[in-house]
Order: C-alpha cells, then sequence, then structure tokens
C-alpha cells in the first residue's frame, strides 16, 4: 500500500503526541510526558484505498530545537502538504490564540487551519485523512 509520511511539529505541551495517540489508539493520555522522537504506523482506508500513514512525534521542548528548524525549511517547500493545528479546542476559556490571529497565520502561511481536541476527538481523524489526500495528491 502507497506510505503517506506525516511529521508533528509545534512547541512543548501543545498535544502533538496526544492527538497521535488518539488517532492512533482511539485514547487520550492525560499524562503529560515529554517527547524526544516517536514514531507509529497504521493501515487505514484512505476513500476506499488501504494506505500505511507514518507519523513522526517529534519533540517541542527546547532541547531539540534542531528538528524544528529542519522542518521550517521543510514548510518553506510549497511541494510539501502543510496543515496547522490549533489543539485543545476543549479547553476554550483557556484560548490563547484567537481564532483570527490562526486564520491570519493560516493565510500568511497559505496553509489550511483546523482546530481540534485531542481529548474529545474533535477533528483528529480530519487532520490526518486531510493531510493524506494532500499527500496524494501531490
Ligand atoms: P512535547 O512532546 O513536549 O513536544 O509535548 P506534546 O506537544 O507532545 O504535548 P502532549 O501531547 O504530551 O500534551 C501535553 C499535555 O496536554 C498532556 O497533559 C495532555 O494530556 C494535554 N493535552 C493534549 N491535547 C489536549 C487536548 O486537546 N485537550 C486537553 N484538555 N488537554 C490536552
Ligand atoms: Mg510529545
Amino acid at each position: 500500500p502507497a506510505l503517506h509520511k506525516v511529521i508533528m511539529v509545534g512547541s512543548g505541551g501543545v498535544g502533538k503526541s496526544a492527538l497521535t495517540l488518539q488517532f492512533m489508539y482511539d485514547e487520550f493520555v492525560e499524562d503529560y510526558e515529554p517527547t524526544k522522537a516517536d514514531s507509529y504506523r497504521k493501515k487505514v482506508v484512505l476513500d476506499g484505498e488501504e494506505v500505511q500513514i507514518d507519523i513522526l512525534d517529534t519533540a517541542g521542548q527546547e532541547d531539540y530545537a534542531a528538528i524544528r528548524e529542519q522542518i521550517l525549511r521543510v514548510k518553506n517547500d510549497e511541494n510539501i502538504p502543510f496543515l496547522l493545528v490549533g489543539n485543545k479546542s476543549d479547553l476554550e476559556d483557556k484560548r490563547k490564540v484567537s481564532v483570527q490571529e490562526a486564520q491570519a497565520r493560516s493565510r500568511q502561511w497559505n496553509v489550511p487551519y483546523v482546530e481540534t481536541s485531542a481529548k474529545t476527538r474533535e477533528n483528529v481523524d480530519k487532520v490526518f485523512f486531510d493531510l493524506m489526500r494532500e499527500i496524494r495528491s501531490r
């Protein structure tokens, strides 16, 4: 089957691992254990076609800044699909980034913006499946 590779990148504690684990195992992990680097692979059915998704879950903590510099280069490569995710949508009362701010950034980067919750599973499948569709279409 076709292999679709996804990289999770963002600051420490924003929920990259929780999103990945919710997508992989339908489980919400409450505990915060900073990631070094983990990878996951799963077979999924994308629009009727069996494909494999490979998820590289990177570290957001400052110590691991090198991989993020590489990813910034990736982001500037217009041929690589990119999705901006605002996670923890279940914590609306603790919102740190307004919808307007996020939408402005997504326009600036010319990428879609999606709000998710790794806790309630809101839009979790959507972000991974939308990305796989983008990858497939390149
Ligand atoms: P690093 O590995 O250090 O880069 O962090 P991370 O981005 O992987 O964050 P992680 O997924 O470990 O989540 C950090 C904390 O936020 C954990 O306690 C999670 O349970 C919590 N969390 C993650 N996503 C959500 C969410 O959508 N809603 C709520 N309420 N909590 C969340
Ligand atoms: Mg993590």
